[in-house]
């Protein structure tokens, strides 16, 4: 890669960073697209990261992505939030506007139900109730993203209940909550099946959940892309269900961040998914 004095530059806030791949993926793009540019991972620790979002113009660059801890706190250190960022409370994209203001968006609620929608040709908004688990920042983006999309019923289900009230307070539209004793009830009748918890990633305990009530025809989307069959997908996948796994939604959130920053829109497909997850 050769900058030139015109190169364009992003990056991703975090703490800790070092696990993040998205400097991998914009890397890819950059690389393809033969663009002056760069994509820069930022460990940014947590007394500082309202300084630092605030230096993004100072510094030239085009804009960041937030991730983990700071969805919220990039939320309310910008000048202006889209509506996914204003329903969710959460900015994972922070643009720099001509004028050196900040505008916080939200990309995971559209990058989530994209992946879901072309990767589950069979799934359809409208074709009945959602069970989501989990109710954390990922859980917002994803059960907005549904609500947006027609879903009519959205049951979420969370260990902690009281989380489940304020996302459901915070975001409005047809949520019922559910107590995390009857996650396998709610699964009756249910079109899709997601869980949006650390549940099932390398290292954690899988999700423990009885799909046996679950319809063949639903669709059962995880966002944990390490490892990509997690537990949960492959029983799903063992009784027929569609499967959709977690990478895409990481691959699909960068694509109008990259369009944003860099000048193209760029292509997810199966090349950049091996590059991605390849060490
Ligand atoms: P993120 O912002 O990435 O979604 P988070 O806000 O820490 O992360 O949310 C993690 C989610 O995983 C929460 O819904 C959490 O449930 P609680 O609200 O009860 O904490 C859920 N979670 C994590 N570990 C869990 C476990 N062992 N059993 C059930 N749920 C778990």
């Amino acid at each position: 890669m050769k900058l030139t004095g015109k190169a364009k530059i992003a990056g991703v806030m975090g703490w800790p960073i070092s696990h993040t791949r998205s400097p991998r993926l914009h890397g890819y793009w950059l690389d393809k697209y033969r663009i002056d540019g760069a994509y820069v991972p930022f460990a940014v620790p947590p007394e500082r990261i309202e300084q630092a979002i605030h230096a993004l113009p100072a510094l030239g660059l085009r804009g960041a992505n937030v991730t983990v801890p700071y969805k919220e706190t990039a939320a309310r250190a910008v000048d202006r939030l889209d509506e996914a960022a204003r329903r969710t409370g959460a900015v994972n994209c922070i643009v720099v506007d001509n004028d050196g203001s900040l505008e916080g968006r939200n990309t995971d609620a559209y990058g989530f139900v994209t992946h879901l929608t072309t990767s589950a040709r069979n799934w359809r908004a409208d074709g009945g109730p959602a069970v989501v688990i989990g109710a954390g920042g990922a859980a917002r983006a994803i059960v907005f993203g549904l609500i947006e999309a027609g879903v009519p019923e959205i049951r979420l289900v969370n260990r902690t209940r009281d989380r489940s009230e304020v996302l459901a307070e915070a975001i409005g539209g047809p949520i019922t909550v559910i107590d995390w004793v009857s996650r396998e009830t709610s699964l009756d009748d249910a079109n899709l099946l997601v869980n949006t918890t650390t549940l099932g990633m390398a290292g954690q305990p899988a999700l423990t959940l009885d799909l046996e009530r679950l319809p063949e025809l639903a669709t059962v989307a995880d966002i944990v892309y390490t490892p990509l069959l997690t537990p949960l997908l492959a029983a799903a996948k063992a009784r027929g269900n569609t499967i959709v796994d977690g990478l895409g939604m990481l691959l699909h959130q960068a694509r109008p961040a990259f369009a944003t920053w860099f000048g193209i829109d760029p292509e997810v497909d199966e090349d950049l998914r091996r590059f991605v997850m390849a060490e």
